[in-house]
């Protein structure tokens, strides 16, 4: 690439390194073929004054960015647990049928190249796949041909391709019965309009702020109960109070990178109230004496980081962002950062490196966030669906967030449903749901002809519930003490057909790829779980490493750096908890499984690498 161009793509983000990721971006697309290759990393690094070595690191972390030439347009099939229990492996081998190519090849013509991925956001449309940057959901064999001939007819365009099945508002359940807090206005303000959202009775939340004093802003979210909707489930206001006072610059930083198989709830808040989320961050940002937000979206929401592009101009415009707001003296200004790809970049310190423009790797705490955070600066970190439920708080105050439901767990969740139910989708219901009341009323029972068999709540890194559980309130605090959590709402009904062992090698496939690699117990930890899965999967295993996988994933608890390697123990111990008879009979080498066959010659074999 010519260095002129790599000069004003520089020119137009900044020199600082924090733009490493648009940069890259924005050349990768440039390419037209969507590559980085070597002598642009090399013009990038020297215009930019860092050592190749930083970008080669940078490019090689990021799994969105390639270094060797694709083609013109990328398919990238999910394999995660949702899209892998809808059939991705067939979506895979018509894919492959079609274009006379496997995972990780191109064809002859560099019109296309496959990769397989991990969660795309779009769950409750299970199969699913992003070409370039259109989703496809709600994917059948049979619509592959059609899909893909539409892009050598140079016929498709985003929104055509999009298809109404992966909009955010076509994701939400239409029930009655739920109770509408966070998604009241989806469907019903205009996301491309801020005067919509205006008219419904938005910013006033933040006038009322802007009304009171910052301790007093801090005092209402605690008293209203909030607790993190991101997966950890702490305070809110106390975790605000936590950020250090004085004269230097304070960030809020909006954690919507959400990576968690099965997690699509941020992604339609983005794209259908994206001006709620603004408010939110600052009322935050007064509260805690911040000039200044950012959004770390990850990179594969592109319909999200344009609305919310569209939203922080509107707001600028309008005076709800920039100096001197409302007249107030406060001043607040909102930037978006995006991800590059990398599930772990979902952890608080990994974000705020990635943001920093360097590899996602976690780093060590304390100091947490609110001492040291995004430029060694005192940071508030939340994530989308928690900055979300601010402007509601303040608007109709702390009790009557606190009105809905249990008194430690109060208001209401998000709850993703995905998996063989008939009816899948987002719910808002009040914190506590239970497994039977969410598949029976809100997913209509399970698909006709399927069985129950378990659900896993969570994602990846939450654990499997079997009919035991049918009523235990999903809150925060009630699945931890049976071993299980709520992390960001999860929820994926899987029937009779669903191999455990299957399930659990593509579980343990995930972390392996996405392990950041910096810490031993986690980088060898993940490689030998799923080494292991693959044992018991190819009939190859031995009964004692039923033992060896849980105490692999023991030590990897007990020893990992961050929440990605603590992470494997909880979806291993679950499953064995009702299906070790299941692995037993994979150590016969006789055993049939045809799940776990497609799967190994899908996924596995040697060409199909990430
Ligand atoms: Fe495939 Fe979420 S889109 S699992």
């Amino acid at each position: 690439m010519k260095t002129e161009k790599i000069r004003k793509t520089i020119e137009k983000y900044g020199n600082d390194q924090e733009h490493l990721m648009l940069i890259l971006r924005e050349l990768e697309h440039q390419s037209g073929k969507n590559v980085l290759d070597v002598a642009t990393l090399e013009a990038v690094a020297g215009e930019m004054n860092l050592p190749e070595s930083a970008l080669a690191g940078f490019v090689d972390f990021y799994t969105m960015f390639k270094t060797k030439p694709r083609a013109k347009f990328v398919i990238r099939v999910c394999k995660s647990g949702p899209c892998h229990v809808m059939g991705s492996t067939t979506i895979f081998d018509a894919v492959t049928k079609h274009l006379g190519i496997g995972i990780g090849e191109g064809t002859k013509d560099g019109m296309f190249f496959l990769e397989k991925c991990e969660c795309l956001g779009v769950c409750s449309v299970a199969p699913a796949m992003m070409v370039n940057y259109d989703l496809h959901g709600n994917l059948t064999p049979k619509r592959i041909k059609t899909i893909l001939d539409s892009y050598r007819k140079k016929k498709p365009t985003a929104g055509e391709n999009c298809g109404p099945e992966v909009e955010g508002k076509a994701c939400v359940i239409d029930d009655k019965r739920q109770t509408k807090r966070l998604l009241e206005q989806v469907g019903v303000v205009d996301p491309l309009k801020i005067d919509s959202y205006i008219g419904k009775g938005g910013y006033s939340a933040l006038k009322k702020a802007l009304e009171k004093k910052p301790a007093e802003i801090i005092d209402i979210v605690k008293d209203s109960g909030l607790r993190g909707r991101g997966g950890a489930g702490f305070p809110a206001g106390m975790k605000w109070s936590f950020v250090t006072k004085g004269p230097m610059q304070k960030y809020v930083i909006c954690n919507a990178d959400e990576g968690e198989p099965g997690t699509f709830k941020d992604r339609i808040l983005m794209e259908e109230n994206p001006q709620l989320l603004v408010e939110g961050m600052a009322i935050c940002g007064y509260a805690i004496d911040a000039s200044m937000g950012y959004i770390y979206v990850r990179g594969e929401y592109r319909r999200s980081i344009e609305r919310l592009q569209a939203a922080i101009d509107q707001a600028r415009a309008k005076g709800m962002l920039g100096e001197n707001i409302m007249g107030s003296g406060f001043s607040f200004d909102v930037f978006i950062k995006e991800g590059g790809g990398a599930y772990v970049c979902g952890e608080e310190m990994s974000l705020i490196n990635s943001m920093e423009g360097v590899r996602g790797y976690p780093r060590f705490k304390p100091p947490f966030p609110g001492g040291a955070g995004f430029k060694n600066l005192p940071s508030n970190v939340n994530n989308v669906e928690t900055l979300m439920s601010v402007p509601m708080i303040i608007e109709k105050g702390a009790e009557w967030y606190r009105s809905v439901g249990p008194t430690n767990c109060s208001g209401t969740k998000l709850y993703c449903l995905s998996g063989k139910l008939n009816r899948t989708g987002l719910v808002e219901l009040p914190m506590g749901a239970t497994l039977k009341e969410i598949i029976d009323v809100y997913g209509k029972g399970m698909k006709k002809g399927s069985k129950f068999k378990f659900a896993q709540v969570g994602g990846s890194a939450g654990g499997v519930l079997g009919k035991d559980l049918m009523s235990l309130p999903l809150d925060i605090d009630q699945p931890i003490k049976q071993g299980v959590t709520l992390g960001s709402g999860v929820v994926l009904v899987c029937d009779e057909q669903t191999c455990a062992v299957d399930f659990l090698l593509q579980i343990l496939s995930f972390f392996e790829h996405e392990s950041c690699g910096q810490c031993v117990p986690c980088r060898v930890g993940t490689v030998q779980l799923h080494h292991l899965a693959k044992k018991f999967a190819s009939r190859t295993a031995d009964p004692s490493d039923i033992d060896l996988m849980v105490q692999k994933a023991e030590l990897m608890k007990k020893a990992s750096l961050c929440a990605l390697g603590q992470s494997p123990i909880m979806p291993i111990t679950t499953i064995l908890k009702y299906f070790r008879k299941e692995f037993e009979k994979h150590c016969d080498s006789g055993h049939k499984c045809a799940a776990c066959d497609a799967s190994l010659r899908r996924y596995y074999s040697s060409a199909a690498t990430h």
